[in-house]
């Protein structure tokens, strides 16, 4: 059994949600989520706004509005769209909220304490002319690693390389224009280099499990040496410590938190929160459950994360959970690569993304919306970048998602519809055995998998049943218990991708025994009894794709259960509690005889050339 808590990377409140945001840490968090659900795991996914940082600031001003005013903004904005979108979290907060600050805080208080930070005096870049320090992406310059012109003064969008922003070459002030001068200012330091030989062991025990990417990457930082990183900033937006217990106030004047070292609390805080107001549900959680989501070691944390935040996760947030003592640390970092557009990087300022929003605003459907999570599933950039373009949404909605998923179910409904009085039909007698037959080749292949390869217990099931089965009726079961074997398996090893598109071949393997049956020619004959067992099993399995496509496109999963009048699954949040395994108890056929079938309707119609010519006229 697992715990498993699902968190990711809290997005910045400074701007709308993009595809690439989507695609990254978003979209293969919730397909994972639901789909752990359905397996009956204890699942809790949790995310936030982030709302401070020097982006905020920079909104702001660009703007000409408040951070404030900034953050409800975009928190709002964000939000609204990822309710749309399908997004299943348990809970969703912000970092400017009080409980976050108090608990932030905390961990400030908690490792200077301990003796895990250190006060420094050095020399930080300052604005004359703004008279104002300029921390993070106030300032840019080139790359002390690799030479990029563009550096942000804690970060290189270009190679990751993660500095001390004295070392930025050519700095200038985003504010002014000008070149800043050095000045002095006190901040306080995470000694980062204690936890060296943790962080080894750590990583090191993660090796296997973890995509290669991450391991590079966060082998890399240890390679180089971990050295002391400031963790404050001389700024007014922010978690002040200005209060801090165990501090001189007056050198914590003007200072906040590092908008890293607290975002990375957000997803703790944001637990408690979750736990002290679903305490007050009465359903059975308590106000300080949010304790065995961050401190059992039965519990595995899951970070969905983009590339550009590993050494936050797989350093900092490790790190400083060590040295507060007794939190999980992240079991697993299937960070992402990057998504382009049409063959470009977003971008914003040249007009070249697209924002969920107004994704939203154009298409406002629910099949829209579930072709863009089926599009943008098929192609995450796991393993490397991937593209999206308009016209691959025009082809996997009408190629795939109509073409084999829908036309599959809309046949086998339409049919019953007709030929059977609206009803899935009964099992005759003499296929009575097929449920059996069907453990029994569950059976076999969970029994075998370690020691056989598919193929081989494939031949050896076929062989021993081939007297009881016909070819047609043992190619749809082997289809379906090897294919969700293997979906789990993928699912298991964060290759989302890889399992949808298991799952999409579950549907082409229905299509395909559905025509190799040929109902309609068994219906004239005087063959009733194999058209209704045709029927029925194709019933079964639409129901079964219903179930497995649900963490993929959650509203067409509801509407395709709806013909049935049947509950509705869907991997929903559900507040860290259990269901029942519901992949698991695929192997039963799960629909009555005799169910009513509810008019069906089109799933996905056809998207005409002129919609996507529209959209990709827009960009640029
Ligand atoms: N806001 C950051 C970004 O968009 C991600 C923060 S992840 C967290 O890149 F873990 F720090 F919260
Ligand atoms: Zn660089």
């Amino acid at each position: 059994m697992n715990r498993i808590l699902i968190t990711s990377a809290l997005p910045y409140a400074n701007g709308n949600i993009h595809l690439g945001h989507l695609a990254g840490a978003y979209l293969p968090a919730d397909i994972y989520a639901r789909f752990m659900r359905l397996m009956g795991e204890e699942v809790l996914y949790i995310c936030a706004s982030d709302e401070h940082g020097v982006a905020i600031n920079i909104s702001a001003e660009n703007e000409n509005t408040t951070p404030k005013q900034i953050i409800d903004k975009y928190h709002k904005a964000n939000l609204e769209a990822f309710a749309k979108f399908g997004m299943s979290f348990d809970f969703y907060s912000r970092t400017s909220n009080k409980m976050h600050h108090a608990n932030a805080l905390d961990f400030f208080e908690t490792l200077l304490k301990k003796g895990y930070l250190v006060e420094k005096t050095t020399e930080q870049f300052y604005d004359k002319q703004a008279s104002m320090f300029l921390p993070d992406r106030y300032v840019e310059g080139i790359c002390p690693e690799c030479g990029y012109d563009k550096a942000r003064g804690d970060q290189c969008d270009k190679c990751g390389a993660y500095y001390d922003q004295i070392n930025l070459k050519n700095p200038v002030s985003v504010v002014s224009n000008t070149t800043p001068i050095v000045r002095e200012t006190t901040h306080w330091y995470l000694r980062l280099s204690i936890f060296q030989e943790f962080l080894e062991a750590y990583i090191d025990s993660c090796s296997e499990a973890w995509k290669d990417n991450v391991i590079q990457q966060a082998k890399g930082w240890l390679k180089m040496g971990l050295e002391d990183r400031a963790i404050t900033r001389d700024l007014t937006w922010g978690v002040s410590i200005e209060n801090a217990k165990g501090i001189d106030k007056d050198k914590a004047k003007g200072k906040v938190l590092y908008v890293w070292f607290d975002a990375v609390l957000g997803y703790i805080t944001a637990t408690m929160e979750w736990a002290k107001i679903t305490s007050e549900k009465g359903i059975g959680i308590n106000k300080n459950d949010w304790e065995k989501w961050w401190k059992d070691e039965n519990t595995k944390h899951i970070a969905f994360i983009g590339k550009d935040n590993i050494v936050f996760h797989s350093i900092m947030l490790p790190a400083i959970e060590m040295a507060y003592g007794n939190f999980v640390m992240p079991h697993n970092i299937p960070a992402n690569e990057f998504l382009n557009l049409e063959g470009q990087k977003f971008s914003k300022s040249r007009n070249w993304s697209i924002d969920l929003q107004d994704f939203i605003a154009d298409f406002n459907t629910t099949q829209a919306v579930d072709s863009l999570r089926y599009t943008l599933g098929t192609i995450l950039p796991e393993n490397k970048d991937a593209d999206f373009t308009w016209k691959d949404f025009q082809s996997k909605t009408n190629n795939e998602l109509a073409a084999i998923l829908g036309n599959f179910i809309n046949r086998t409904l339409q049919f019953a519809k007709k030929n059977m009085d609206g009803k899935v039909p009964p099992l005759p007698e003499k296929y009575a055995k097929l449920q059996d037959i069907l453990n029994d080749i569950v059976q076999c292949y969970s029994v075998y998998k370690k020691e056989k390869s598919v193929e081989e217990i494939k031949n050896e099931c076929e062989t021993a049943l081939s007297t009881e089965i016909s070819k047609n009726d043992f190619a749809l079961f082997w289809s379906f218990v090897s294919g969700i074997n293997k979906i789990i398996e993928s699912y298991k090893k964060f290759r989302i991708k890889e399992a949808i598109a298991e799952t999409m071949n579950l549907a082409r393997a229905a299509n395909k025994y559905f025509n190799d049956e040929e109902p309609w020619k068994t219906i004239k004959t005087d063959n009733i009894d194999a058209c209704n067992k045709t029927i029925y099993l194709c019933c079964q399995a639409v129901y079964t794709l219903s179930i497995l496509f649900a963490p993929i496109i959650p509203y067409t999963s509801y509407k395709i259960q709806d013909f049935f009048g049947a509950n509705t699954i869907r991997g929903s949040a559900n507040n860290g509690l259990k269901t029942i395994n519901y992949i698991k108890d695929l192997s039963n056929f799960k629909l009555a005889s005799g169910t009513e079938i509810i008019k069906p309707i089109i799933l996905f119609s056809q998207i005409e050339d002129k919609i996507i010519e529209e959209q990709i006229s827009k960009l640029g």
